[in-house]
């Protein structure tokens, strides 16, 4: 153990928070966060996720950071270390990991496509790009080996330097999106109040209450990178120079900051198309999962030229968003191969993405029969990645989040964690 966390031990404090952001941020922010708005009805899903960050991501990840880091190592010895009964739990700490990369590395590859694309122009691209199965594999391909590149050298080197330029930069870019598209005139106005203003009423006319409250936590956890091993693993690679508290409330603020931009840019936008250019809403993708993916490159083609550069640095910084957050899933499940086998890393990291990639095949093919009204290979009338994400994180981060506080309210107990952190 000990040469593992020398090997991967983050050098600083801030490193660790890096490191943690750049899980923390990625599609879950820029893609799911206004998609699962769009589905909640605006506003009301809006002030829903934020209540779900505050009174529940919070206390889960500093919970899950602080059991890591005691235990200093992989979720399964974790939460053994804990209660000799609860190796299950960081058993499905491990699994969730392993299915969000199958269908995280799809999406990843969706926005290699977008980044390399965008001079071409990405408006209304969305249904034949989807539709061409060898283009999904290829650019899901591309998206796991630049996480493997990566990966290869390490925790600490890899990770933290990417991440120290990757997220300011990104919240810079995405600043100015978000005023270019306040900026587009008329439905603007409408989009803010959809986003902002939330309609309690509408909500309980479809009575629909459990399942939106159900969804942004679900979202919440996704977003934060809870209820599995992620943030426990992280915590197992730091020390005492770390700052829990600080740390963890930096990372949810920053963490939602960059969602409630992504929504910000993309809804305004929505208005206004619907208002001046006579698209459906439908069409922009909203209440779906090709939200971001067809309505943001309209924002670009907007912009003229410029747009085209714009466009360009905004998915190259998604890709590298989402490679942070695919690492840090990756890393859950690798770690665990590495100590469990006792096998060498890059093997471990090899075979683990191997078995990823080969999953994410049939996922990629069935996203894409979505996009285009079909439904090749849907389960329950939903496509693979819409099943994936629901069973993740409505169904299993909510059982292995609780559980977490559980370990650390009741088993290490309150007093005993509260002192130590
Ligand atoms: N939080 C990441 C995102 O928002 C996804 C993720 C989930 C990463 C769980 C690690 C663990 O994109």
């Amino acid at each position: 153990m000990e040469e593992t966390k020398k090997k991967n031990g983050f050098a600083s404090g801030i490193g660790f928070i890096f490191a943690a952001a750049g899980s923390a941020v990625g599609l879950g922010n820029l893609w799911a966060f206004p998609y699962k708005t769009s589905q909640g009805g605006g506003a009301v899903f809006v002030l829903l996720y934020i209540l779900c960050v505050l009174f529940i991501g919070v206390v889960t990840m500093l919970c899950e950071i602080y059991i890591g880091k005691r235990a200093q190592a992989n979720p399964i010895s974790a939460y053994k270390k804990a209660h000799k009964n609860l190796g299950f739990i960081g058993l499905v700490s491990i699994i969730i990991p392993f299915i969000i990369t199958v269908y995280y590395s799809v999406l990843g590859g969706y926005t290699v496509k977008y980044t390399v694309n965008s001079f071409a122009g990405n408006a209304g691209i969305l249904a034949s790009f989807s539709n061409s199965k060898w283009q999904v594999i290829l650019f899901t391909t591309i998206f796991i080996a630049l996480a493997l590149l990566i990966v290869m050298g390490g925790v600490k080197a890899g990770i933290e330097k990417a991440s120290k330029i990757l997220m300011p930069a990104l919240f810079i870019i995405m600043v100015g999106v978000v005023i270019f598209s306040l900026c587009l005139g008329e439905g603007v106005s409408d989009g803010l109040k959809y986003y902002l203003k939330p309609d309690f009423k509408a909500v309980v006319h479809d009575d629909n209450w459990g399942k939106t409250i159900l969804a942004a936590m679900g979202q919440a956890f996704f977003s934060l990178s809870l209820g599995m091993g992620a943030m426990l693993t992280y915590g197992s690679y730091t020390d005492n120079k770390v700052n829990l508290v600080k740390s963890t409330a930096m990372i949810c603020i920053f963490d939602t900051l960059i969602a409630l931009l992504s929504g910000l840019a993309i809804f305004p936008a929505v208005f206004h198309y619907t208002a001046t250019e006579g698209v459906s809403q439908a069409e922009l993708g909203m209440q779906g999962p090709g939200l971001l993916f067809a309505t943001l490159p309209r924002i670009f083609e907007n912009m003229g030229i410029a747009g085209k550069i714009v466009s360009f640095f905004f998915f190259a910084m998604v890709v590298i968003a989402a490679v942070t957050s695919v690492i840090s899933l990756m890393e859950v499940v690798t770690q665990f191969v590495i100590q469990k086998f006792k096998l060498n890393r890059k093997i471990a990291i090899g075979i683990v993405s191997a078995i990823a990639f080969a999953l994410s095949i049939p996922v990629g093919i069935s996203l894409g029969s979505a996009f285009n009204n079909g439904t090749t290979l849907f389960i329950f009338g939903v496509d693979l990645l819409t099943l994936l994400d629901t069973i993740t994180n409505t169904v299993l981060m909510p059982v292995t989040a609780f559980f977490a506080c559980v370990t650390v309210g009741y088993i290490i107990g309150g007093k005993n964690a509260a002192n130590e952190i």
